[in-house]
């Protein structure tokens, strides 16, 4: 049998701190701290604790070359190999074994899309799933923050003495400035509006729509859209969650941006969609009742095609999902509705929901938009003259 370590690996020193009750009830310091290594591999998506034999194992074991097993075993022990092939840090190519095989399907599949290391961690361990309010969520008031933390640092610096910054005329107003004045983030939507067809569909075209296909190469076409992406690949997939939109039945869609149609997914009842609409976004009940919900979601493979293992390919997917989630909240402003993006979202189960694999489809925010309640239940900011 052949085995090599798996593509991607680090390994963190982790510290646990908890109570030392025989310090404590001796009169000394009550806190005590654990040491141990834990293994972050992004084709795992989950954590696995490493001994020291078993680190000194994964550092002599190349993640390209094939090796023999049993000269690894010779050098590591029989015992270590096996338990690194068992967690899924080292590879094997035994046709027969299921979950070594299983493994293997993750790593080729991590392998194949050129995701740059240190991003394919921070996407993987900075998941959430079924993260809920009673279970660490917490959503604390600025008053609650000061309390705990002090005053934030302020809202902005200066970086020369007075008199010396060079004072600007006043902008003059513009077009655009009604429809940026006006935007904001809504936390109070109607619960019973209908989001009618022809704004769904402004709103879907002109935020995520193709305005025009090109072929830059032979075979290799771009899209032209309202937003900027970066090497103009535009990445971001949407997925819709229709709660209440006129003409969509309740569920889950893919929004094919230049057909301009949903794809169904999944159809369900509005008990299924307002249940998913609380998972999504972590509990944020401000949010729920927006009639349709937009999951924003790179297609990595896309971006990672030309910007392959690139130091700042990650940053750009997101800066990209940000471009589109601002050009959606102008667009709902100018349609008379607030909108809204979070990334506090329970991205495992939006993978689930969607049928999306994290390792090529990186969920970054959820949008939304809908009426306003007309309510102040939960606090927004808007612009007060
Ligand atoms: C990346 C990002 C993440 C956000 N996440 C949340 C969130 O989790 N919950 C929330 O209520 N608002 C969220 N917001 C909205 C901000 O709180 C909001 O933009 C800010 O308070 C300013 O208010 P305004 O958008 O009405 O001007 C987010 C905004 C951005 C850009």
């Amino acid at each position: 049998m052949l085995i090599r370590r798996c593509a991607v690996l680090f390994l963190e020193p982790r510290e646990d701190l908890d109570i030392d009750w025989t310090s404590l009830f001796a009169g000394e310091g009550a806190l005590g701290a654990t040491m141990r290594w834990v293994a972050l591999a992004p084709h795992l998506g989950e954590e696995v604790e490493v001994t020291l034999p078993e680190m000194a194992a994964l550092g002599d074991i190349g993640f390209t070359l094939w090796q023999d097993r049993a000269g690894c075993e010779e050098r590591h022990g029989a015992d270590h190999v096996a338990r690194l092939l068992q967690a899924g840090l080292l590879i094997g190519d035994d046709a027969d074994d299921a979950t070594g095989a299983a493994f293997r399907e993750r790593d080729e599949t991590l392998r194949s899309q050129h995701w740059r290391p240190l991003s394919a961690a921070a996407h993987m361990f900075s998941r959430w799933g079924d993260m809920r309010v009673d279970k660490g969520m917490q959503f604390p008031s600025f008053e609650e923050l000061v309390v705990s933390y002090g005053t934030p640092p302020g809202p902005a610096i200066e970086r020369c003495a007075d008199g010396q910054a060079i004072m600007l005329p006043p902008p003059e107003r513009a077009r655009l400035d009604d429809t940026l004045f006006q935007r904001y983030t809504g936390r109070n939507f109607d619960a019973a509006a209908v989001l009618p067809t022809a704004t769904a569909s402004r709103l879907l075209q002109r935020a995520f729509g193709s305005q025009g296909e090109r072929e830059m190469a032979p075979d290799a076409f771009v899209l032209k859209k309202l937003s900027p992406s970066a090497g103009g690949l535009h990445p971001t997939e949407v997925y819709v969650m229709a709660q209440r939109v006129e003409g969509v039945a309740p569920g889950l869609y893919h929004y094919h941006p230049v057909r301009h149609a949903l794809e169904p997914l999944a159809a369900m009842d509005t008990a299924q969609t307002a249940e998913l609409a609380m998972r999504m976004v972590a509990d944020q009940d401000w949010f729920v009742d927006a009639p349709m919900m937009i999951v924003l979601a790179a297609r990595v493979e896309r971006n990672f095609w030309k910007y392959r293992n690139h130091a700042k390919a990650y940053r750009a997917l997101l800066l990209d999902a940000g471009h589109l989630s601002q050009t959606f909240y102008l667009l709902a402003t100018e349609a008379g509705m607030p909108a809204f993006v979070t990334a506090a979202v329970n991205e495992v189960d939006i993978e689930r929901a969607f049928g999306l694999d994290p390792l090529k489809d990186m969920v970054v925010a959820v949008c939304g938009c809908g009426m306003a309640s007309g309510a102040q239940d939960t606090v927004e900011m808007r612009y007060e003259p």
